[in-house]
């Protein structure tokens, strides 16, 4: 089958503003957005650029907005898209050419929330043993594969890009809730900020636009209440 494949275009040294360009490409109702976008590249215009590495919705690279929703072109399938597809860049993020964004500005938040281990006990002889139950608390954020589909998604951060965003977010809760971890006073000192969790309006983008079913919103709602319970 024959695809119409919508794709924005910045090349910043060149370009006075982003434009769409067409592309006929054909496809397999099989395949995936990256396969048509480095069938672009490959046959029509070498001078295409985007970002992917695994291919299989695992490094998290290849995140952008196809037919106005985020998502990983290396998971969304021509079936579930049509014969018409648009491919734009994450949005609420600086192009720097084609489909790559900086995402300079949405690693600098991740990192703000410390997002490693934090515990400086001796280290004990064998592992440091965590119940099942403890660890089905931080289960969910630990699927985070840090591709900013939440974050880009979410119209507080395009209003206030300062607010560090549902994946710094997920990021903090994965240690927060970590019995082996000692560091959930400084992360949640981090996230009482004022560009922290409160900016959060519960408008449910992310989960939306999640490719590992995260339900973000409830790890944010469990920040935000271990804030309110530390205060209290
Ligand atoms: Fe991507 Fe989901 Fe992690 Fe956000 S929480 S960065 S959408 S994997
Ligand atoms: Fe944004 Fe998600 Fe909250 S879209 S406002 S972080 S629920
Ligand atoms: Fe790795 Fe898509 S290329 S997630």
């Amino acid at each position: 089958m024959k695809v119409e494949l919508r794709i924005l275009r910045y090349l910043p040294e060149r370009d006075e503003a982003p434009h769409w360009e067409r592309y006929e490409v054909e496809s397999d109702p099989m395949d995936r957005v990256l396969d048509l976008l480095i069938k672009v590249k490959a046959e029509q215009d070498g001078s295409l650029s985007f970002r992917r590495s695994c291919g299989h919705g695992i490094c998290g690279s290849d995140a952008m907005l196809i037919n106005n929703r985020n998502r990983l072109a290396c998971r969304i399938r021509i079936d579930q898209l049509g014969k018409k597809i648009s491919v734009a860049p994450l949005p609420g993020l600086p192009v720097v050419k084609d489909l790559i964004v900086d995402m300079s500005g949405f690693f600098g938040k991740y990192r703000s929330v410390k997002p490693y281990l934090i515990n400086d006990q001796p280290e004990p002889e064998r592992e440091r043993r965590q119940s099942q139950e403890e660890r089905a608390k931080f289960d969910d954020t630990t699927k985070c594969i840090l591709c900013a589909a939440c974050t880009s998604s979410c119209p507080s951060f395009w209003a206030r890009p300062e607010y560090v965003g549902p994946a710094a977010i997920v990021q903090a809760h994965r240690f927060i809730f970590d019995s082996r971890d000692e560091g959930a006073a400084e992360r949640l000192e981090i996230l009482a900020d004022e560009d922290g969790v409160w900016r959060c309006r519960t408008i449910f983008n992310c989960v939306d636009a999640c490719p590992r079913g995260i339900n973000i919103t409830r790890a944010i709602l469990e920040v935000s209440s271990a804030i309110v319970g530390r205060r209290g």
